[in-house]
């Protein structure tokens, strides 16, 4: 394996231009938790910290809270207040931590209370009430200030069965069109009013990452294999090349679904099945289906689950109205210990013929329902039927344990890719972590590449899955601790600029040169007035009623595009839609 040359050249910035190091905009990695979450997981979640309005007093010294969300959503982010689990007592209600801002400081902000926000079929997510502020967040150590945020006093989860329960977690929006949302504060007087931005947003427009973009992957909470979520760039140690892109922010176009087995021999009466994408009168299809981080399942057709539990030993549970795990049938263990896959089929990258295949091992595939849904913990497959005529079938966190899903917002491609499994340890999980920053013109991200008969999905899961017979070799080529990249690296940008100052040999002249490239290069996003958000918001202060709040107005500028909004609220009952746009991304 070769060193990249950037980790060099990190070194030498390091010891001769200090200064520059600083300046240099870098992908920027998100931490997460070390808890884990049900009720249908495990599932990891990110640590990000709410609050905070006056950029004169430290966030420590203001009203905030540190929490766990799921990564996920578009716009603003999502946090629950304990108002949300008053009607969910001693339950996992909230579990990531309640987040209301104090009283006083909304008084001094402008905020709104919105009485439906969002209701997705396809998980049961129903948000009933949520007020939109503009404070701080906090992640990993940078502050955005002024950035969209939505506080959930009412909201519940549908489980499959139709019972009821609380919300667990918030959710950590992914970027959206446009850095910024703008709320309006007189209809009548353009540009006026408050200038929010996305998390993401915020980064990108103060400089601190190379390019409006996110890199995304769920790991495995059952395996220990910790998620990577990076913003203005991504983790080329959890994408296996070839990778897929597609314009839509989560639509992709999905060919097929299979089964296989990667090593050793066959759990199966076969060795490979194709045409298993059913949909509702049972004939093989191919269809979009939306790439969501927080549908926690496989949402597909009935037919298609029924057709894999025809395979497997799953039985669907009528009481609770999800495919569960027949633990007696030696099958189960034999399926989910082995090198079997589930498998995803999309559409050939740039310049290839090939098709991209996701395999999804089982082993990924036993999670566990808990308190509400079941009384004891219970091993289920995470296909749940979903058939909406208006809603495409979802793949979810279950699918993206194994895949890479990233997207960069200035050129409006988004990506998915095999990720590779747990790796050989602690130290080296998947392929070992290689961020890499994301071009602000990127239209592809690189994986790690098969070469010369390697197979890096394979030696990536070797030691996680047990194959008869077959002596383990471990052997991934990024995974020695000497070729993890120190955490502090320099973009493009950067290195583009030590040659030139080596030439020039004064550093001021190279940084306001990249201080200029950089801001010439930021007017390459779609931030201008005609992309953003722009929300009214007329009344100041936090009321508490949300019958007497006014109703948000959508987008006025311009159509922005028709990425459908995670935490979407259902286009036909959402009462603050307008008429000249169809963007449903204001909830
Ligand atoms: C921000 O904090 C500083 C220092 O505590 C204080 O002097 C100032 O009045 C505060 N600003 C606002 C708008 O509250
Ligand atoms: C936090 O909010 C409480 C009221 O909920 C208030 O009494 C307190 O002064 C606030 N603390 C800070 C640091 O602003
Ligand atoms: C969402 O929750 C509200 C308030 O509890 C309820 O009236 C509504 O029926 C729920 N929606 C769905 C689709 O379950
Ligand atoms: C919002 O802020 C962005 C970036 O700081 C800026 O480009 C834009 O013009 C602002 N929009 C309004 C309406 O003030
Ligand atoms: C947040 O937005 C308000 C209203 O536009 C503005 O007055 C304030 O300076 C902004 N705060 C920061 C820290 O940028
Ligand atoms: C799939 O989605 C793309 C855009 O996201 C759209 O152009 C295409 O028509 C869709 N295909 C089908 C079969 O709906
Ligand atoms: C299935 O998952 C459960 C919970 O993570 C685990 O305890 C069990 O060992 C797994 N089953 C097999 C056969 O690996
Ligand atoms: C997977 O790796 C094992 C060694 O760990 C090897 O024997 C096997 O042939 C590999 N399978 C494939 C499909 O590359």
């Amino acid at each position: 394996m070769r060193f990249p040359e950037a980790y060099f050249v990190t070194g030498f910035v390091a010891i001769f231009f200090p200064s520059l190091a600083v300046l240099a905009a870098q992908n920027f990695d998100v931490p997460w938790s070390s808890k884990r979450y049900g009720p249908d997981g495990p599932w990891q979640a990110v640590m990000i910290t709410l609050g905070g309005h006056n950029s004169t007093e430290t966030i420590q010294a203001q009203n905030h809270s540190d929490i766990d969300v799921y990564p996920g959503g578009y716009w603003q982010i999502y946090s629950l207040a304990s108002a949300a689990c008053e009607p969910f007592p001693s339950s996992i209600c909230g579990n990531g931590g309640f987040w209301e801002p104090d009283t006083d400081d909304l008084s001094q902000l402008y905020s709104i209370a919105e009485p439906f926000v969002v209701d997705d079929p396809a998980y049961g997510l129903n948000i009933t009430k949520s007020t939109r502020t503009y404070m701080a967040t906090t992640i990993g150590g940078k502050i955005i200030y002024n950035s969209s945020q939505a506080f959930v006093e009412s909201a519940s989860m549908r489980y499959p069965s139709g019972k009821i329960g609380g919300v667990t977690l918030g959710a950590l929006a992914l970027g959206a069109d446009s850095p910024n949302q703008f709320f309006s504060l007189d209809a009548n007087i353009q540009g006026n009013g408050i200038n929010t931005s996305t998390f993401s947003g915020g980064l990108y427009l103060k400089g601190d990452i190379p390019s409006y973009s996110f890199g995304l992957h769920i790991g495995s909470a059952a395996f220990n294999y910790p998620g990577s979520l990076v913003f203005g760039g991504y983790n080329k140690g959890r994408v296996i090349d070839p990778v897929t892109s597609f314009q839509d922010v989560n639509t992709v176009d999905l060919l097929d679904i299979g089964i296989g087995v990667e090593d050793g021999e066959s759990p199966f009466s076969f060795a490979k099945k194709s045409n298993l994408f059913l949909d509702s009168s049972g004939q093989s299809q191919r269809r979009n289906v939306t790439i969501e981080p927080l549908n926690p399942y496989l949402a597909l057709p009935k037919k298609t689950c029924d057709g894999l539990a025809d395979i497997l030993p799953v039985t669907f549970d009528k009481s609770l109205d999800y495919y569960t795990w027949n633990l007696k049938d030696p099958k189960y263990e034999q399926i989910v210990t082995s090198a079997a896959y589930l498998s995803f089929t999309f559409l050939p990258p740039p310049g290839s013929s090939d098709n991209v295949i996701i395999k999804v091992p089982f082993a990924l595939l036993n999670l566990t329902l808990s308190q509400p849904i079941t009384a004891t913990p219970t091993q289920y497959f995470p296909c749940v039927p979903f058939d909406s005529t208006t809603k495409p079938p979802v793949l979810g966190r279950s699918f993206l344990q194994a895949a890479f899903f990233g997207r960069n917002w200035n050129t409006g491609y988004s990506w998915l890719a095999q990720a590779p499994g747990p790796g050989a340890g602690v130290s080296a999980h998947g392929l070992g972590d290689a961020r890499t920053d994301i071009a602000n013109d990127a239209t592809i991200v690189e994986g790690y590449q098969n070469k010369d008969g390697s197979n890096l999905f394979n030696q990536s899961w070797a030691g996680h899955w047990s194959v008869a017979s077959v002596p383990t070799v471990s052997n991934i080529p990024t995974a020695s601790p000497s070729v993890v990249p120190p955490p502090h690296r320099l973009s493009t940008g950067a290195k583009a600029g030590i040659g030139i100052s080596a030439a020039i040999g004064t550093i001021s002249i190279l940084a306001a040169a990249f201080l200029l490239w950089r801001r010439r290069n930021k007017t390459g996003i779609r931030s201008s007035s005609s992309a953003e958000q722009d929300v009214k918001m007329p009344q100041r202060g936090y009321e508490g009623h949300a019958a007497d709040l006014p109703e948000v107005v959508g987008p006025k500028y311009a159509h922005v595009g028709h990425a459908p909004a995670i935490f979407e609220a259902d286009n036909h009952h959402y009462p603050t839609e307008i008429a000249d746009t169809n963007d449903p991304r204001l909830r």
